[in-house]
């Protein structure tokens, strides 16, 4: 049971002084009635306002097509960000919509948004070894004795100590592979094949996990099940 008009609030239909408003003026009824007591203890599910149930009152797992050009920061300053696609509603959210981990502005691909912290934390723990493929397209033509190495387990990056966990390339043209991470590190990709000399021209996230973009267009996003990663 939660608090009304913290729950609109909370939900970024308006500010709690707004959403006391609201209510006194009978906009918001539940199971049918009229309350006009900001302070009632409510089941989301019960609420409507104006005639519409609550948007996704139990919280937001999206699967976002990311489009090259957008950063996954809350910060106004790092530029246009992903989450100027969203409903405005969403970006008013109390938990904050924000991303499991993060793509750069030049990549494009898979990235899950949610206001549930505790699927944040737990996907992006170093301890949740969830595969993460991406395409890269490069510089130069791959040597297969990337494939080793990269699958070694001793690559150390440049600036790091802790050598890479093992990861799967597969190179499926001269300047194009595909490569499974298992870790998130910052500009990951980019900087393994850096280290062998050789520059991400363009690189594609295709699968999170059990997750695909399918056919979903960039700039587009659908809703997962919150129950979509559950706890082992
Ligand atoms: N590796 C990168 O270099 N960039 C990303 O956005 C993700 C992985």
């Amino acid at each position: 049971m939660r608090r009304l008009d913290q729950l609109l609030a909370n939900l970024g239909y308006c500010s709690r002084r707004e959403a006391r408003g609201w209510i006194q003026a009978g906009h918001v009824t539940v199971r049918g009635k009229v309350i006009d007591e900001f302070g009632t203890k409510v089941n989301p599910a019960d609420v409507v306002v104006d005639g519409e149930p609550l948007d996704h009152p139990d919280g937001l797992l999206l699967l976002l097509h990311k489009p090259v050009g957008l950063v996954c920061s809350h910060e106004e300053r790092e530029g246009p960000s992903v989450y100027g696609l969203l409903p405005p509603r969403w970006r008013q959210r109390n938990p904050q919509v924000t991303s499991i981990g993060r793509l750069d502005k030049d990549t494009s691909g898979l990235i899950l948004l949610t206001d549930q912290n505790e699927l944040v934390h737990r996907l992006t723990s170093p301890k949740h070894k969830l595969p993460k493929i991406y395409r890269a397209t490069v510089s130069r033509d791959l040597s297969p004795e990337l494939i080793p190495l990269f699958a070694s387990g001793t690559l150390v990056l440049p600036d790091e100590t802790a050598p890479c966990a093992p990861a799967e390339l597969r190179i499926l043209s001269p300047r194009e592979a595909e490569l499974t991470l298992t870790e998130g590190r910052y500009h990951q990709v980019r900087r393994m094949l850096a280290s062998q000399g050789n520059e991400v021209l363009t690189l594609h996230r295709s699968k999170f996990g059990p997750l695909e973009l399918a056919d979903l267009p960039a700039g587009q996003w659908r809703h997962l099940p919150l129950d979509s990663f559950p706890k082992t």
